[in-house]
Parts: structure tokens; C-alpha cells; sequence
């Protein structure tokens, strides 16, 4: 498996992919992750280098992405989402494979934390722990402990009203 950067060819199947990760067998309409992910590449906090692809046997089979977010409007955090693996390829290390790059990368750039709205079963395995105890609160309480925090420095985390990019709509 590779993992690298997205770039512009890359669009049109990673639309695709997202539809097929995130399809709903009861509706015929597309799935809101898949609108989002074409908002957020046009909006402010859109970061091509934390738009990430893995492929196998030159096939794309998975991608996430993290945009910027703010902590009380001054404090950048980065906010991952959507993460969308082939269904055919889902339990086979994939998704672990970008969520790390997406770490590492963010480490190297001296990004303080990321936030994530997902599984606490699933994502707490990567360090992410709920945010809202630690002092970050999301425009939604009820996320609940859905809504999750890794810290990438030594210090303690900022604390404050967390805003993700303007896509979201929270
Ligand atoms: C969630 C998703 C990104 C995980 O990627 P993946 O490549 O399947 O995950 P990995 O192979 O790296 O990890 C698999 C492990 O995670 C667990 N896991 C996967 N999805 C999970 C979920 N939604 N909740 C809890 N655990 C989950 C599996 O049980 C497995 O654990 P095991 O190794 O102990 O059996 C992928 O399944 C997917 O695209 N799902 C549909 C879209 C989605 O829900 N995206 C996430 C929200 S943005």
C-alpha cells in the first residue's frame, strides 16, 4: 500500500470512493460526506497537504482529509473528516494507514491537536480521547464523547469553542 499526497486527478475517484464508503443502502441520494468533500476544497481551510490517498496496485482505495478549524476563532486546530475506505478493502489497515499520515504530517508541522467527530472505539486506539472534558467544546454538546481530541505537542491542550471550516456548518 502507498500512501501520498492528493493531487488533482485524484478528484474525480475519491468522489467516487466517498460515495460508495459512506453509501446509505435505504436512499438513492448522494451522501452528504460526499458534498462536503467537495465544499471543503474550495473553502479557506482547505490544506492540500493533509488531503491523503492510499492506493493499491495503483488503484485508489481510500482517503482522508483535515482541514483547518478554530479554537475561539485564533487557535488553528485541524479537523479530519471525511475518511472514506473502499468498501472492499475496509478492515485491512487502510484507514489506520491515513489517519497516521495525517498525524505524522501534522507533528512535523507543529500542529497542536486534532479533532475528529467518530467512533470512540475505533478512533481511541489512535490516542484520541473525548474532547469536551479537555476544554474543547463543539457548537453540538450532544457530540458527546463522539467528539474527539488527539494532542500532538508536550503542553496541555488550548481549551475553548471549537469552529470547524465553514463547510461543516458547525
Ligand atoms: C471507518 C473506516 C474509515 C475505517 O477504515 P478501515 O480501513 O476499515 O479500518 P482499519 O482496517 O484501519 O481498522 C480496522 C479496525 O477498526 C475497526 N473499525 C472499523 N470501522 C469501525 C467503526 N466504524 N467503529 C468501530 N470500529 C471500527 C474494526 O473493527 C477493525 O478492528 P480490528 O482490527 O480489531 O478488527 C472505514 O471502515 C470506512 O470508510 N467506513 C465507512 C465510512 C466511515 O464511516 N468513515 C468514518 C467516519 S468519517
Amino acid at each position: 500500500m502507498k500512501i501520498r499526497s492528493e493531487v488533482p486527478a485524484d478528484r474525480q475517484t475519491i468522489r467516487q470512493l466517498t460515495v460508495r464508503a459512506f453509501a446509505d443502502p435505504d436512499s438513492h441520494r448522494e451522501p452528504g460526506e460526499a458534498v462536503l468533500l467537495s465544499e471543503l476544497y474550495s473553502c479557506d481551510g482547505y490544506l492540500p497537504e493533509y488531503s491523503v490517498v492510499a492506493e493499491i496496485n495503483g488503484h485508489l482505495v481510500g482517503h482522508a482529509i483535515a482541514t483547518r478549524g478554530w479554537l475561539d476563532g485564533d487557535i488553528p486546530l485541524l479537523g479530519i473528516g471525511p475518511v472514506s475506505v473502499e468498501p472492499g478493502h475496509q478492515r485491512q489497515g487502510v484507514g489506520t494507514a491515513l489517519l497516521d499520515e495525517i498525524r505524522n504530517r501534522a507533528a512535523k508541522h507543529g500542529e497542536r491537536a486534532i479533532v475528529l467527530l467518530g467512533n470512540p472505539e475505533y478512533y481511541g486506539r489512535f490516542g484520541y480521547g473525548p474532547a469536551i472534558p479537555a476544554g474543547i467544546i463543539p457548537s453540538d454538546p450532544s457530540w458527546g464523547d463522539y467528539f474527539m481530541v488527539l494532542n500532538l505537542s508536550d503542553m496541555p491542550l488550548p481549551k475553548g469553542n471549537f469552529r470547524y471550516a465553514e463547510p461543516f456548518g458547525v
